[in-house]
């Protein structure tokens, strides 16, 4: 059983919030719109049923399979269909390339060692002109995780030679943790 499997079964989810984020409303009234959409280290998948039911075409992905039973039963329970994948993300490689990403919070689960290698799967997974919907945990904390994700790092990570940062402010999304979330959108180049 991997770590993260570990984590579910013994109820240490404190990043689960039994609910969409409040970053997704914000981003479906500024512009998101049905697409071809990825969701990486998706976990209860919250979004995933939610996007759905809004016409999106949703895959996603999560190492933990008991997250994925979960989300499979809310996509039953809903009446959607989603292309869901049990396994990692690392092993992951679309037929098709996707118009959006929306990255919550699956990053800080990573270990910094391995972020350019996430990078370059985001970076692969969309096309060209393809938007990312970042939410970067800010934990102000050594070790992890969750990792947290300076924005200067960030800015490093996600360049100029792949990455077009938005000049929107970033959103704040606050954690039951007391730590919290910075969204962006940022276009692949
Ligand atoms: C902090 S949780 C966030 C879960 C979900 N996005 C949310 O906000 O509720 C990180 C998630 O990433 C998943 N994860 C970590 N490493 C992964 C990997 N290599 N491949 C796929 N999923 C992974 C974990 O199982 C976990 O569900």
């Amino acid at each position: 059983m991997n770590d993260w499997e570990q984590r579910y079964q013994a109820g240490e989810t404190g990043w689960d919030r039994a609910a969409c984020s409040p970053a997704l409303a914000q981003w479906l009234e500024n512009g998101l719109s049905p697409c071809r959409i990825m969701i990486p280290g998706c976990g209860r998948g919250y979004e995933v049923v939610e996007l759905a039911r809004r016409g999106f075409a949703v895959t996603a992905i999560d190492i933990a399979p008991s997250a994925i039973a979960h989300l499979q039963a809310a996509l039953h329970a809903a009446d959607v269909t989603a292309e869901i994948i049990s396994g990692d993300l690392f092993d992951y490689k679309p037929d098709v390339p996707f118009d959006a990403i929306y990255e919550q919070t699956c990053l800080c689960a990573i270990r910094p060692n391995q972020r350019g290698a996430y990078e370059a799967r985001l970076f692969e997974w969309l096309n060209p002109g393809g938007r990312l919907y970042a939410l970067f945990m800010q934990t102000g904390a050594e070790g992890g995780p969750p990792f947290h994700c300076d924005l200067l790092a960030m800015r490093k990570l996600f360049d100029a030679s792949h990455w077009q940062w938005s000049e929107h402010l970033p959103l704040f999304v606050p954690q039951r943790s007391g730590r919290f979330e910075l969204g962006y959108q940022l276009i692949r180049q």
